[in-house]
């Protein structure tokens, strides 16, 4: 695990962003493993800045995103499709077939789920993917557990991860409460993992995510076990990790 330790929001974003460039150079057809949320808005700012500037290449670009809001259609302003055409896919040249969120609507989700992964696979596998991390640990919407779900499923949200995405939502009653999400199996199975972390509200689910014993019950500390993942916090994020670390810009272990 390699651990880069930023002052704030934006270098977090900035360090994020030289990592997605670097790999959609080496690899211009390279399948991404996407986010919502607040974290990754910088890193897709960011991104968008660089194919602007110096033309970074998405035409052969595939991603994946890691999950939706089961009930939600891609039109809802609430859903993570949305959200995504708004932060990333309409501002750059993805191609929109290129471009996968489970959906939401779907009757049969379990069969949702298989078509996803299966999506994945015809694509070769996530070369990269995106994470940020809920206060309560959890990665995509796997959220605590006595085991860890393997492939993409129906999920309960917990009332904390409703309570903390009660902020994108007019009224806490609103935000839904199942969601459809990539299983622990799918990131794992992703050749390298990104993970953002900002802010003092993450710091102990970060701690727990390096630091702690691998459990489901804090569902991050899975990524101890993959070769190759790259957490990016910011100094708050970082708040609960060993100082002797922070000596260094980039730690690895
Ligand atoms: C979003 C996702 C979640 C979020 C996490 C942090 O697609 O899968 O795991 O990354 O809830 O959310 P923010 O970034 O809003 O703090």
């Amino acid at each position: 695990m390699r651990i880069i330790f930023t002052e704030d929001y934006e270098a977090m974003s900035r360090e994020a962003a030289k990592i997605v460039s670097g790999q959609l150079y080496l690899k211009p057809a390279s399948v991404l493993g996407l986010a919502t949320g607040s974290t990754p808005v910088g890193l897709y700012e960011m991104l968008i800045q660089v194919h602007e500037t110096i033309g970074l290449d998405f035409s052969s670009v595939t991603t994946f995103n890691l999950d939706e809001y089961v009930g939600m259609s891609p039109e809802n302003p609430q859903s993570y499709h949305y959200f995504m055409q708004e932060h990333l896919f309409s501002r750059v040249n993805l191609k929109p077939e290129n471009c996968f969120v489970p959906d939401g609507m779907a009757e049969d989700l379990a069969a949702e789920g298989r078509r996803y992964d299966e999506r994945i696979r015809q694509a070769g596998g996530i070369d990269l993917q995106v994470l940020g991390i809920g206060q309560n640990a959890h990665i995509g919407f796997n959220e605590p557990d006595i085991k860890f779900e393997a492939m993409t499923h129906k999920v309960r949200l917990d009332d904390e991860t409703i309570r903390a995405n009660s902020r994108f939502f007019a009224r806490a009653e609103d935000v839904p409460r199942y969601a459809i999400s990539l299983g622990i199996r799918n990131i794992m199975l992703a050749l390298r993992v990104l993970l953002l972390a900002n802010g003092a509200k993450k710091a102990e689910a970060v701690y727990k995510a390096v630091c702690g014993s691998v459990t489901p019950e804090a569902p991050a500390s899975i990524l101890q076990l993959h070769r190759d993942v790259t957490v990016i916090v910011d100094r708050e994020a970082a708040a609960h990790l060993p100082a002797e670390w922070k000596r260094e810009a980039v730690y690895t272990f």
